[in-house]
């Protein structure tokens, strides 16, 4: 078994953030779920408009909810958690953050990036760190990724986080791809193409794949 696979296995839970919001987080966390034979969970969710990233999650794989844990913070408005949590009279909490007793191999979908503030005083990574998980960095495919992944990468390392990977998302771009390898010093684990369609046929199709990407890591 290769090492971020060991890593993998031996955690029970890893921690999926990406690069910026709306970059894919969401899918390929639900794909992963499907791969690992897992469960997911979003603990800080901000903006619930048509249920959230638990409820697209749902729609994408149809697993029951009881492997669909509710997040620690559900937050009514579209903004970074400190800015929601702020208009909504909450304080967000780390201590707050437990992970979900759970048998099953645990998903853990991050809100933004790993620089966005959950407070005053702490940020998405701290979160990470709180919760002990390695980390799954999604990125974008085309043009802007290097930069963004390469910075997210450098913070995600200066925390002492232990970064799994990089899957990128979106067409594939082999130049990209061995960019970030080779100045990121990372593994691209995948490469998830724009998908037609969203169902439980296609997200499954994706687990298949991605479960063959991590089955043959060195
Ligand atoms: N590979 C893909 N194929 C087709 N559509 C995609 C793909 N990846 C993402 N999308 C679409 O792009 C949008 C953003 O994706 P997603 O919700 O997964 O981002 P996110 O990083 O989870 O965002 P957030 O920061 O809000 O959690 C969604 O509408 C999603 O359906
Ligand atoms: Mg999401």
């Amino acid at each position: 078994m290769s090492n971020s696979l060991q890593i993998i296995h031996a955690s029970g839970s890893i921690f999926v953030t990406g690069t910026d919001t709306d970059i894919g987080k969401t899918v390929i966390s639900a794909a992963l779920t499907l791969a690992l034979d897992g469960s997911y969970w979003k603990p800080v969710q901000a903006g619930l408009e048509g249920g959230g990233d638990s409820a697209a999650v749902q729609r994408m794989t149809a697993l029951p909810n009881f492997r669909i844990h509710r997040p620690a913070y559900e937050l009514r408005i579209p903004r970074s958690p400190h800015e929601a949590a702020h208009r909504e009279g909450v304080r967000i909490t780390l201590s707050d953050f437990i992970l979900p007793k759970e048998r099953r191999f645990l998903v853990v979908e991050g809100a933004g990036g790993a620089l966005v503030p959950m407070n005053d005083e702490s940020l998405m990574a701290d979160l990470m760190a709180h919760l002990g998980l390695p980390v799954l960095l999604v990125a974008r495919s085309g043009l802007g990724t290097i930069n963004h992944t390469l910075l997210s990468i450098e913070a995600l390392r200066q925390r002492g986080l232990e970064l799994l990977g990089v899957v990128m998302n979106g067409a594939p771009d082999a130049a990209n791809r061995q960019a970030i390898e080779h100045y990121g010093k990372v593994r691209v684990i995948a490469e998830v193409p724009v998908l037609a369609s969203l169902s439980p046929q296609s997200i499954s199709a994706l687990a298949k794949r991605l479960r063959q990407a991590l089955d043959a890591l060195e």
